[in-house]
């Protein structure tokens, strides 16, 4: 065997050519979706407290910002929406006019951005929870019906790739089967198929006022210590037709990632979560890290764990400050 003092590894570091030629990992920024608020609430733009560089966007705002964003090079969005009314059952979720629905359609209309859409109901339900409300209980299969409502809502519209993130079980057979039924057969599902239940979510929970009135989220939404359970989750969504699986969040996650990566043979996308975004930029605003350098490492590290695709609120800066 090849022992020091004849094996030196630190060869193969000696010079920055001689480290970038055998960097092993290259992030693509063109697997990058940038995340997107649209808020039937407001005009123009609001920055979300929690998240310094991020905004909510009315209608027309989000138009010219998705113009901007194809500008910049970037390929695909993901809409998230927050509706002017909010009720038990998260009605403006799948209603024909609802904010996402026209989002979806004037930037497919005036871009060539691909759209994926967030499919759920807490944005829209007055109590906050991904799903039909009985006395304390989340209910799976009548949730299932919303989900189906939603999916149609925005295939109509032109959209991509729904993605839904209730972590209902069979929530991408029933979505599958309503798109099909009705003549969308190649809008692509993008499942949150590993989602936990993560307090990393709660910037985006201010940013999209959708915080549980009561309650938490983790009767539906896994436990982070199960990683079995992580990939039965992932098995269940190949199963039921996901066309692209997730594991949610990224960066707590490498361990889901690698091993979701050697197993399936599906494309997958990891969700570096709003929390990840903000810690890395208080840090970085309070002079605790180098923003830069930081980013480049934890996309960096999302990528070598095996994610095709990385949503992250870091895509726009990562194109307008050549990250990569
Ligand atoms: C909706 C949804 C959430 C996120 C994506 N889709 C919030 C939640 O589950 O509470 C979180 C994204 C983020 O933190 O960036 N279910
Ligand atoms: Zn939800």
């Amino acid at each position: 065997m090849k022992m020091f003092p004849d094996l030196r590894l630190r060869r193969l570091r000696i010079s920055p050519e001689i480290r970038e030629i055998l960097q092993e990992t290259n992030v693509r920024k063109e697997k990058m979706i940038m995340p997107m608020f649209v808020d039937e609430r407001i005009k123009g733009k609001e920055e979300i407290s929690s998240m310094p560089g991020i905004f909510r966007y009315s209608e027309d705002e989000a138009v010219s910002k998705a113009k901007e964003y194809e500008d910049l090079g970037i390929k695909s969005v993901l809409l998230f929406g927050i509706p002017k009314v909010k009720d038990e059952l998260g009605s403006q979720a799948y209603d024909e006019s609802g904010i996402v629905q026209r989002a979806i359609k004037r930037i497919k209309e005036e871009t060539n951005l691909i759209i994926f859409a967030d499919l759920c109901l807490c944005e829209y339900t007055s109590h906050g929870h991904c799903g039909i409300i009985n006395g304390q209980t989340v209910e799976n299969d009548s949730t299932l019906e919303l989900y189906a409502k939603i999916a149609r809502s925005y295939a109509i519209k032109g959209v991509d790739a729904v993605a839904p993130s209730g972590m209902m079980d069979g929530q991408v057979a029933r979505i599958r089967k309503e798109l099909d039924t009705n003549g969308f057969k190649d809008t692509i599902i993008m499942a949150y198929s590993a989602k936990f239940a993560s307090p990393l979510y709660s910037p985006f929970r201010e940013a999209a006022y959708s915080a549980p009135s009561f309650g938490d989220r983790r009767s539906y939404q896994m436990n982070y210590g199960n990683f079995r359970e992580a990939i039965r989750e992932i098995e269940e969504d190949i199963e039921e037709g996901a066309d692209i699986i997730m594991v949610k969040p990224a960066l707590f996650y490498l361990d889901i990632i690698r091993e979701a990566r050697n197993r399936f043979k599906y494309p997958l996308a990891a969700y570096s979560v709003s929390a990840e975004y903000s810690m890395i930029m208080n840090a970085a605003q309070n002079k605790i890290i180098d923003l830069d350098s930081v980013i480049k490492e934890s996309t960096t590290s999302i990528s070598r764990a095996g994610a095709d695709l990385i949503i992250s609120y870091f895509t726009e800066y990562i194109y307008r400050n050549r990250i990569f």
